[in-house]
């Protein structure tokens, strides 16, 4: 077979400010190469996630800051083009599964350093391996910590989103009983999964107490914020076994768990997440896929935070 030499350019998301999605275009940038201990990788598919919101409105200009123009993403999953030196098992070719901290998988190409590369197993779908990075690795490390013993109850609030829907399965197979806060209609998958569901609205509190019927809570995992911390502690579960994601606030105030990709964030880690999903311990769902050219509409979507497992950019 005799390969295509690479197009000069490539395309890539981009955006020049600070703002909502209207600031999202599609640039032409210059293609690139891999240096030694890299590959090159032409992505297949690339998960979007609520943080880059976050990032693209400028809620983390301070701990977080951006260059314009930005580029954006960190999931992604793709077909190997060249490989630099000293690339171990790596090579042109391959399909892998892969991670980037610098903003850039929502485009055509990348380059990484392989250690952020994970061969792509056969029952693991290019959607699935482009979105499990962030999730994935969050709901690992966010289960990991709140160290679930089996029989143990643990509540997880957004159990039907990006990160929940992982961390429900996570905690079951740990052989914990979950109880999963979700809008009615993700009632049914969670049943599906084993998870006992409660609905969010109203008075929580009460829903999770009738649901548990008066056995204590050993854990929770907070996976939307906006008061679940404190939820958590009036139902009497321990400081120590509580971990949120994103409410910051109340994890200094209350000296709570913040475990998520920080944490979790490592080859070894996805390896073994996307081996639970090639043999089917670990339903890994993907709501719905956009051509990249559509990254304002997916945002439009994932900015309105009912998503159903991931929605996935395709270059
Ligand atoms: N710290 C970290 O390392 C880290 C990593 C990843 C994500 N995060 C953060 O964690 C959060 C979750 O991320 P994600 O990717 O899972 O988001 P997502 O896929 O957008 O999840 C949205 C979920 O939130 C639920 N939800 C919406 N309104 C709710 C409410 N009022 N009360 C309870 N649940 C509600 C939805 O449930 P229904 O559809 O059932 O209503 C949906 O399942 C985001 O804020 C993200 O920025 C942090």
């Amino acid at each position: 077979m005799i390969s295509q030499p690479n197009p000069s350019t490539y395309k890539a998301v981009r955006y020049d400010q600070f703002g909502g999605t209207d600031v999202y275009y599609i640039a032409d940038v210059p293609m690139l190469s891999p240096e030694p201990g890299q590959a090159l990788v032409r992505i297949k598919a690339a998960g979007i996630n609520p943080g880059e919101t976050a990032i693209r409105i400028g809620t983390f200009a301070m701990q977080y800051p951006s260059t314009f123009p930005s580029g954006q993403g960190s999931d992604f999953a793709g077909i190997i083009e060249s490989v630099g030196t000293d690339v171990g098992q790596f090579a042109e070719g391959d399909e892998v599964i892969g991670f980037t901290n610098n903003r850039r998988s929502q485009a055509q190409y990348i380059t990484v350093d392989v250690s952020q590369l994970i061969h792509r197993p056969a029952n693991v779908s290019w959607e699935q391996g482009g979105s499990l990075f962030v999730a994935g690795t969050t709901a690992y490390a966010g289960v990991a910590v709140l160290n679930l013993q089996p029989g143990e109850l643990v509540v997880v609030s957004g159990a039907a989103g990006g990160v929940g829907s992982l961390a429900v399965q996570l905690a079951k197979n740990k052989g914990a009983e979950v109880i999963g806060l979700a809008s009615p209609a993700n009632h049914d998958w969670l049943r599906q999964k084993g998870v006992t569901p409660v609905a969010y609205g109203g008075n929580t509190g009460q829903a999770i107490r009738d649901a548990v019927r008066g056995r204590p809570i050993a854990a929770f995992f907070d996976t939307f914020g906006h008061g679940y911390v404190d939820l958590a502690l009036e139902l009497g579960v321990p400081k120590a076994r509580i971990n949120t994601i994103i409410d910051f606030a109340a994890a200094a105030k209350y000296g709570v768990n913040t475990a998520g990709n920080t944490e979790g964030a490592n080859a070894d880690v996805m390896r073994d997440l996307a081996g639970q999903i090639n043999d089917g311990t670990l339903e890994f769902i993907v709501e719905r896929t956009y051509p990249l050219a559509q990254v304002k509409a997916a945002y439009d979507e994932l900015d309105n935070r009912h998503t159903h497992g991931k929605l996935v950019l395709l270059p």
